[in-house]
């Protein structure tokens, strides 16, 4: 496509405080709601590149680093970091802060892999990313090998649904 965008164009922010509804038992965010931030930041910036409705086709591993407290301010940035064809990988980095020390921690990073599909649910082409920044060029460069892993990978989770039924129940 001709109308390449730069990564700073799908450049998505989003701070919450954590509340006592955000978190479990040990007072530390909930990680299934992290998750659900992640989700909402990536698909906000592939939407913002391809400018079409998008689907989260992948979620590569994500290791909490460090615990995130009540009361803590949560900050997710993410920006679109390469593109195939109707593909597009989003980097996300969750920053927590501690209001009252001022102490940040790089908490959480994550990949996910967004297509942009038409009102059908098909894939269509989404325009090429240009990387500028040395951080954007470092994470174009190393995407080509994470996109071969992930091929191999769904490969290998076909297969492995292949032997499980969908009868009930299933153990
Ligand atoms: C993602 C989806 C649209 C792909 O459709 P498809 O018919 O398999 O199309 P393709 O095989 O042509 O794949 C389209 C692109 O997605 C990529 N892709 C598909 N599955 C992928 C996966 N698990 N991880 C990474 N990339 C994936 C392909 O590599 C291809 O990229 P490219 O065009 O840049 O080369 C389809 O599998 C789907 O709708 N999945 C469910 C998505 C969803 O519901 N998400 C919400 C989760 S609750």
């Amino acid at each position: 496509m001709e109308n390449n965008k730069f990564c700073k164009e799908s450049f998505v922010v989003k701070t919450s405080t954590v509340l006592p509804s955000d978190t479990n038992n040990h007072g530390t965010l909930f990680g299934g709601k992290l998750m659900a931030y992640i989700d909402d930041v990536a698909a906000i910036s592939a939407r913002r590149h391809a400018r079409s409705h998008v689907v989260t086709a992948s979620t590569d591993s994500v290791d909490f680093l460090h615990p995130i407290f009540e009361g803590n301010s949560v900050c997710l940035e993410s920006f679109v970091t390469y593109t195939g064809r109707t593909s597009m990988e989003v980097f996300v980095k969750v920053i927590a802060e501690d209001m009252i020390k001022g102490v940040r921690n790089v908490c959480a990073l994550s990949f996910l892999t967004m297509v942009a599909v038409d009102e059908n649910n098909r894939p269509v082409p989404v325009p090429d990313i240009v990387p500028q920044s040395e951080v954007e060029k470092m994470l174009f460069e190393s995407a080509k090998s994470r996109s071969e892993m992930r091929k191999k990978r769904k490969a290998e989770n076909e297969k492995l649904a292949e032997s499980f039924s969908t009868d009930f129940p299933w153990a």
